[in-house]
């Protein structure tokens, strides 16, 4: 259990669901966490329920400043990164033809600016031999229904995880993607269908997953705890999918 023994790791999006999961399968294995997230009383309660090696910055993935201050205070507090698990993204559906501007705007540059930025200005501050994981979704592989959004940016995620590892090799920096499929976070509540619609899609989904369930969001932090570490010391460039068999079978 000490994989991560002495690495630094920040996570944005640490402060719940499979970020939350994730900085809690790291400390576990040794190493010093700092989440990044909006809401101060979400971020300090997740602190609380971490312990003393994880550290809570308040910030917006929309605000590249905050991007600054999130890697310039961990590097001043903690020193060099080791880990860095690009995490935040939102999940709201509309479909193509009812898609407003504003919509656009906030999907993109949440899910994909946000990402982008949340990469970039870890570069810099990044260690040799740093470990990059970017979360995607098994959406960027499937057509579904009012997903364009959220699809398409996790798709330009995957490209981008396969461009930046190319980019980073020198300094033998790996970058991965891990690909979950449907995983019971609050995630889900926030998409914007009404309960009953929710329901009936969930159950949909997880019909078509091969082991016919949802995932925890702790099987996902499993993997991304193996591509932070040594164990995949061979792997940049790729993507892991967790997801029940949804894309596979
Ligand atoms: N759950 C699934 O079924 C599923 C499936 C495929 C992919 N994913 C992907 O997995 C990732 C994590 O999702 P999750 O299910 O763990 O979601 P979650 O439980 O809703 O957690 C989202 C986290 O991101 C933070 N966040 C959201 N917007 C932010 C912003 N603008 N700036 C900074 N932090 C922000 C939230 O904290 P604040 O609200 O306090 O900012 C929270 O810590 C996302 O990229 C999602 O697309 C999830």
């Amino acid at each position: 259990m000490d994989k991560l023994k002495n690495k630094v790791a920040v996570i944005t999006g640490g402060s719940s669901g499979i970020g939350l999961a994730t900085a809690k399968e790291f400390i576990a294995n040794g190493a010093k966490v700092i989440i990044f997230g909006r809401n101060k009383q979400s971020l300090d309660e997740a602190t609380k329920e971490l312990g003393s090696m994880s550290y809570g910055i308040q910030g917006d993935v929309n605000n590249l400043s905050d991007l600054e201050q999130l890697y310039a205070e961990t590097k001043s507090k903690f020193g060099g990164i080791d880990i860095v698990f690009v995490n935040v993204g939102q999940g709201k559906l509309a479909p193509i033809a009812e898609t407003s501007e504003h919509f656009f705007d906030e999907m993109i540059s949440v899910n994909f600016k946000g990402a982008y930025f949340s990469l970039q200005k870890a570069i810099t501050h990044l260690n040799p031999k740093a470990s990059v994981i970017i979360t995607t979704s098994w959406l960027n592989e499937i057509g579904f229904g009012g997903s364009s959004l959220l699809s398409a940016s996790k798709a330009a995620l995957r490209s981008v995880v396969r461009v930046a590892s190319a980019e980073l090799a020198a300094q033998e920096i790996r970058v991965n993607a891990v690909s979950p499929g449907p995983i019971g976070t609050p995630f889900w509540g926030k998409i914007g269908l009404p309960d009953d619609v929710l329901q009936g899609a969930a159950e949909a989904i997880t019909n078509q997953t091969a082991l016919k369930r949802f995932g925890l969001p702790e099987e996902v932090a499993k993997a991304v705890l193996f591509l932070a570490s040594d164990d995949a010391s061979y792997i940049t460039g790729h993507e892991i999918a967790v997801d029940g068999g949804i894309n596979q079978v």
